[in-house]
Order: structure tokens, then C-alpha cells, then sequence
């Protein structure tokens, strides 16, 4: 079964919105398997969002798209000054103040994690979704204010960067064993037989 990692970012600790974020993955069936507060540190941070050319250009692009999209130009020339600004701005953000670090279990869970929280602008990002409800920041306002979007939450983007990304935060004996409800409801296939 896929194994996804969730951040709730400083600005979903502050505002209050732990229970409500944790709520949606338990309401749509994921099994919370591991959880924890912490204050994050700069290495825990700086290890988790790897600073690859790849990474870089993906921010960059999905960011310049938005830009466009909306009629306006994109005033960064470059993807690696642009994603190491990003990157240097995620880090001071993620350690400034606690934080929820979870792992989340079930079928496709990375992809369904993603669905649910939506896309990385908060003020784009589809009604029903956990930024299009919880959050409105925008692309523009951040970068001219300097600062990461304010966008709650971090989900890992595929089954790879998952599997990395929750060796960063936790250890395997905080991986968590036991039954769930789903684990006879939803995934065993002689629950229903007489
Ligand atoms: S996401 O959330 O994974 O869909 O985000 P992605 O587009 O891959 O962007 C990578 C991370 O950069 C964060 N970020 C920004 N990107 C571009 N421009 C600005 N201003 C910006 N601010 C933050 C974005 O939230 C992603 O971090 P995570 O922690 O994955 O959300």
C-alpha cells in the first residue's frame, strides 16, 4: 500500500487548521500511520526540498505559466536563481515555527493526497480542495513580498519523493501497525461475503 508524507506548514499550525486538514485525509479513508509536532531544523528543511536543476524548473515553469496565464510577465529570467530564492525562502519559512509532520496510507495515496490539497496557488487552487477553501495567496503577492506562498501544506508529489521525504522526518519504528477500519471495509475482499 502507497505511503504519502503531508507537511502542515507554519501558517496551517498558526492559523488553527490541524484538525480540520487532518480531518479530510481521515474522511476520505487514508490511514494516519505516523504524526508528530516539531520544530524543524535548518538541515531537516534543507534535506527535504533537494535543490535539483529538475526541482528548480518545475517551480519555475509552474510559477511562470500562472504569471502568464493571468496576463502578466514573468519578471525572473531564470529558473536557478529563482529556485534556489524559492528554496532558500521554503527553508526560513518551514523552521521559523512548529509544524505537523504525518504519514498517510491507502491506495494511491500520494495522488489522492495531491488531489485533496490542491495546487500550489492557494487563490487558484479548486474549490473543495484544501488551499481553494482554507487559503487565497497568490503567486504575485508572495513574490513581491518576498516570501513563499502561504499555502498550508506540503505533499510529496510522487511515490518516489515520498518514500525519501518520510526518511527525513521519521524513523521506521515510528511507522506505525494497526487496524483500521478500511483495512476490512474498504480493502478486504471476503469482508462483504457471507
Ligand atoms: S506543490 O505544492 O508541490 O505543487 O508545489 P510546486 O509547484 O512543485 O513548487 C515547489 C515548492 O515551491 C513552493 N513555493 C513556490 N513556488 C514558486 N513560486 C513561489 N512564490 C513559491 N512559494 C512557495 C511550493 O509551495 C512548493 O513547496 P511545497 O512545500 O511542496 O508546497
Amino acid at each position: 500500500m502507497e505511503k504519502t508524507l503531508v507537511l502542515i506548514k507554519p501558517d496551517g499550525v498558526q492559523r488553527g487548521l490541524v484538525g480540520e486538514i487532518i480531518g479530510r485525509f481521515e474522511r476520505v479513508g487514508l490511514k494516519l500511520v505516523a504524526m508528530k509536532m516539531v520544530h524543524a531544523s535548518h538541515d531537516d528543511v534543507d534535506k527535504h526540498y533537494a535543490l535539483t536543476e529538475e526541482w528548480m524548473k518545475a517551480v519555475y515553469d509552474k510559477a511562470k505559466a500562472k504569471y502568464e496565464a493571468n496576463g502578466q510577465p514573468f519578471p525572473y529570467p531564470d529558473h536557478i536563481a529563482y529556485g534556489t530564492e524559492i528554496k532558500r525562502g521554503l527553508v526560513d519559512f518551514l523552521k521559523s515555527s512548529p509544524i505537523i509532520a504525518l504519514v498517510l496510507e491507502g491506495e494511491m495515496a500520494v495522488s489522492l493526497v495531491r488531489k485533496l490539497v490542491g495546487s500550489t496557488e492557494p487563490a487558484s487552487s479548486a474549490p473543495g480542495t484544501i488551499r481553494g477553501d482554507l487559503s487565497h495567496d497568490t503567486y504575485a503577492l508572495s513574490n513581491t513580498q518576498n516570501r513563499p506562498l502561504r499555502n498550508l501544506i506540503h505533499a510529496s508529489g510522487n511515490v518516489e519523493e515520498a518514500n525519501n521525504e518520510i526518511k527525513v522526518w521519521f524513523t521506521d519504528t515510528e511507522l506505525y501497525k494497526y487496524e483500521h477500519v478500511n483495512d476490512r471495509v474498504q480493502y478486504d475482499p471476503a469482508w462483504f461475503m457471507s
